[in-house]
Parts: structure tokens; C-alpha cells; sequence
């Protein structure tokens, strides 16, 4: 016997297999995590039975009215408060090679856990009457939660042929749970790695995202790396490794660097587009690479050009190209910022350049600034996070000052041009610098009427005529 499980739907479901003399088993990963102890909702039922017969039954005695049918597939699911419950008859399936689409035939239970990933998703709970609760655990599932192993059921060539989305399944698993990965099952990882390429780029990713979402997602790159498959998936990351070496001078390894960003991040984020960005904001580094016999290695702009790089990788990864992307775009290129901003020291034109270009996104940029703080030499990691502090104490008072966030021009174009009399042309562009450079520079605040006596002077400057005084 296992925890247990308990509430109406597993009764009605006991209910229904008494009802229609046949069968039914939770089976996956709603089993995986109540022996971890993960509560889930989300229920996979497997009867050797017809799985849309025992769905419709269940349904009608929990009451339920809407039950989605997929005949095709035999499979039904319903959604009753919000457990989500979805029934299939068992399977026993035999995959071809070049394709992910198995042919499917009835089976028994075993014949469907034996097609399962792991064995600690195979492991199987009856809903019988006779003997509910009982846990049907052929591979000895339990076994492999109580070591933290990840192991396939069947020999691994077999299961990874079968869908090769499971080697990427494998290193998810690994990662989320801290598991290692049997060394016959990840070799086997490493053999059929180029059979992810039958796979989709959106499933790929939707993994690779869950693995970038764990509190450890270095662990996952490391094993995708080791197995070959990120070489496949993600090529352009893989060129961040290694550490060349000119005149004895070395930079750092940045891939490795990346992956300490990546989990010094962790902790402080759940924005999956934030943790995009610690793994991409260096993504230039290797083709802005210089080596200077007086300065040593620069990458001078790999900022600006890490942007640019973003949507062919997003578009490549199917990832969204929209204000998601923007935003990884926008983090990339302002990286260096605050850093930079705390090498010197900190003026408060400076934290207002800052303020204006980061706008409301400047408190992830920060986080992201400061897992960049990666180094060896511990007395300059102190110096840093203690100038970092600093900026923050700044940025803090001169928001509370200034109103800088989204920042907007106190004086329009519209205005300038009604006040002059102008047509769009270059004074009004020459005018708006002016206003907005005085504002950052401090010597006017950031108020209409400060900017509109500064663009009366500069219009005179220019020789323009007051035609109109404006009044707010
Ligand atoms: N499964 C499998 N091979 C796959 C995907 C799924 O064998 N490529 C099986 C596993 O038994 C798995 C179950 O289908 O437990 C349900 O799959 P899914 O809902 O994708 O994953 P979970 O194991 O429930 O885990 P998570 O919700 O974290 O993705």
C-alpha cells in the first residue's frame, strides 16, 4: 500500500470499474509525486478497458457534464473542480524509426508501463475495488525515488528510440529532482543523441525551459552538453566554451561563466525571460572576441551585438518574437550598464541615463547585473556588490525625486513647434536634446515649467520667434 488516494474522484472511479467489470490504475507522474510528496491535480488513467467508456461512467457519477472525446486516440479527459483526469486505454505501441508516431494496439497494464520513460514514471496505483491503493511497481520505481535514480525501463536504446524527446525528459528529470542519470541510460543518451532532430523544435524548447525554470539549471546544461545534444539543439551556446590563451593571457570560460550566472539567478527570479537573459547576455562574446597585445582580450560590443543575435535565436527555437523577446533583447544590450556605472563613481546624471533607458524593467536589470558578478578573486566580488549597493541606494532616491521611470519629455514637439511656429525640422530636435540633457544633467528639474523657460532661451539661441505662449 502507498499514501493514499483519496477523495471522490478516485471512489467514483472504483465505482465506475465495478460498474463496467473492468479496470483502472492512476499511473505517471501523479504516482511519481505522491510518493515525493509533490501534490498534483492532474490525473492519468489507464484501464485495459475502454478508457472513453470509463471516463463517460466516472463522469456521470461525479456529476460532471462536459467530457472531452477524442475518438481517434481512444482517449477521454474531464476536468472536475480542478483535478484534471484524463483516461486511456492501455497501449502497447512499436515505433518506426524516422518518425515519433507509434502504431497502437490494446494492451494490458504491463504491456503500458513497459512503454513508459522511466521507471519512476511507470509505477502504477489500482482503482479496483479488490484492491485499491495497490502500487504496481514492475521496475521497481520506488526503489529508484528512494536512490534519486533516473533510469528507463526497457533498455535505453529501446525507450530513446522509441521518442527521443524522453533523452531531453531524462536531463529534465535529473535536474528538477537532483537525480543522477543511470550511466547505461545516459550513455545510451549520448549514442542516439542525433535522433532529437526527428523531434520538434516547440517540444524541444518546452523542455530546455523547464530545465532553465529548476533552482539548479546548470546541472541540465552540463548533461545536455556532456550527451552531445546541446551541440544540437542550441549551437551558437555551446561557442561560448573554452578559454583561449595569447601570450599566457586567458579569458574567462564563459559558457562556464553563463551557467554561474544562470544559477546565481535562480534564487532571485521566477521570470523565465529574465533567466533567458543571464544565459544569453554574453552570447557574443565569441564572435566580438579581440586580442590586444597592450590591453589583453575585449569584446567590445557584445552587447549591442548579443541583441541583435537574439531573434534569429528565438525564431530558431520557435520561442516567442514578440515583447518577450524585446524585453531579453533590451536586458542583453543594457547588461553592462550598472556595472559600469559602479566602476566609476556614481554621479546622478549618470543614474538618471540609467533610469530613462531601463524604465520599469530597471529592477530586473539589476538582478541580472548581479548575478553577473562572477569572479575568482573574492576582495573584487566584495568591491563590486558593495558599489552595487551604492547605485541602488541612488537609484532609489533619485526616483523618489525625479519621477524618472517611462520617463516623458515634460515639453512636447507639439508644443515646441505651436510656440514657434514651426514645421517638424531639426530646431525642434535640437530644442528636445537640450531640454532632456539639462534634465539629466540636473541643471533643470524634471517640470513643465523649468523646460519650458530652458526651450524659450534655446529658441532664442537658434533666433527663433515666441508666435504663441504656450500655458499648460
Ligand atoms: N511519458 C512517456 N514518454 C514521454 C512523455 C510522457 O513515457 N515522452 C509518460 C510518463 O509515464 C509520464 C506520463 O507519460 O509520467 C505523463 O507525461 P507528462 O504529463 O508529459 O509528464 P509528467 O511525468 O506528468 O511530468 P511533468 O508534469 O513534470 O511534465
Amino acid at each position: 500500500m502507498v499514501k493514499s488516494v483519496d477523495g471522490p474522484v478516485f471512489k467514483k472511479i472504483a465505482e465506475a470499474t465495478t460498474l463496467l467489470n473492468t479496470d483502472a490504475y492512476v499511473i505517471g507522474g501523479f504516482v511519481r509525486d505522491l510518493l515525493l510528496n509533490r501534490a498534483s491535480k492532474d490525473l492519468d488513467i489507464v484501464t485495459s478497458g475502454d478508457g472513453i467508456e470509463i471516463a463517460t461512467k466516472t463522469a456521470e457519477l461525479l456529476k460532471v457534464k462536459k467530457v472531452s472525446v477524442f475518438k481517434t486516440y481512444g482517449t477521454a479527459m474531464f476536468m472536475y473542480n480542478d483535478w484534471q483526469v484524463e483516461f486511456v486505454g492501455a497501449r502497447k505501441e512499436s515505433y518506426n524509426t524516422d518518425s515519433r508516431n507509434p502504431l497502437v494496439f490494446p494492451g494490458t497494464i504491463k504491456d503500458d508501463q513497459n512503454r513508459r520513460d522511466f521507471t519512476i514514471n511507470a509505477m502504477a496505483i489500482s482503482l479496483r475495488k479488490n484492491d485499491f491503493g495497490a502500487l504496481i511497481d514492475p521496475f521497481h520505481g520506488v526503489d529508484d525515488l528512494n536512490n534519486k535514480v533516473i533510469r528507463t525501463p526497457l533498455d535505453p536504446d529501446i525507450t530513446f528510440t522509441d521518442d527521443p524527446l524522453r533523452m531531453m525528459r531524462a536531463i529534465r528529470f535529473a535536474t528538477q529532482l537532483k537525480f543522477q542519470i543511470l550511466p547505461e541510460t545516459l550513455d545510451a543518451i549520448t549514442r542516439n543523441a542525433s535522433r532529437i532532430n526527428i523531434i520538434t523544435k516547440e517540444r524541444i524548447s518546452e523542455e530546455l525551459n523547464k530545465i532553465i525554470m529548476t533552482e539548479k539549471p546548470s546541472i541540465g546544461f552540463y548533461l545536455l552538453d556532456q550527451t552531445g545534444l546541446l551541440g544540437l539543439i542550441f549551437p551558437v551556446f555551446t561557442n561560448l566554451k573554452g578559454a583561449e590563451y595569447v601570450n599566457g593571457k586567458g579569458h574567462k570560460d564563459n559558457f562556464k561563466h553563463t551557467l554561474e550566472v544562470l544559477d546565481r539567478i535562480a534564487p532571485n527570479t521566477d521570470n523565465l525571460w529574465l533567466r533567458w537573459a543571464a544565459l544569453l547576455h554574453d552570447i557574443a562574446k565569441p564572435v566580438t572576441r579581440r586580442f590586444d597585445p597592450l590591453s589583453g582580450w575585449t569584446f567590445h560590443g557584445h552587447e549591442f551585438k548579443g541583441m541583435k543575435m537574439i531573434p534569429s535565436i528565438f525564431s530558431e527555437l520557435r520561442l516567442p518574437l514578440n515583447e518577450k523577446m524585446k524585453y531579453v533583447q533590451k536586458m542583453v544590450l543594457l547588461h553592462l550598464r550598472p556595472i559600469v556605472l559602479s566602476e566609476d563613481v556614481v554621479t546622478d546624471s549618470a543614474v538618471r541615463r540609467l533610469l530613462i533607458d531601463a524604465g520599469d524593467d530597471i529592477d530586473d536589470l539589476m538582478t541580472l547585473c548581479e548575478a553577473d558578478i562572477t569572479s575568482k578573486n573574492h576582495a573584487k566580488v566584495l568591491r563590486y556588490m558593495s558599489n552595487f549597493e551604492v547605485v541602488r541606494t541612488k537609484l532609489k532616491e533619485i526616483e523618489a525625486k525625479d519621477n524618472l521611470r517611462n520617463w516623458q519629455p515634460p515639453v512636447s514637439g507639439e508644443i515646441i513647434m505651436e510656440v514657434f511656429a514651426l514645421e517638424p525640422c531639426r530646431q525642434v530636435g535640437v530644442i528636445k536634446t537640450a531640454i532632456r540633457e539639462a534634465i539629466l544633467e540636473g541643471t533643470i528639474h524634471n517640470n513643465f515649467e523649468e523646460a519650458f523657460q530652458l526651450m524659450l532661451s534655446e529658441g532664442s539661441k537658434l533666433g527663433l520667434t515666441v508666435v504663441k505662449q504656450h500655458l499648460k
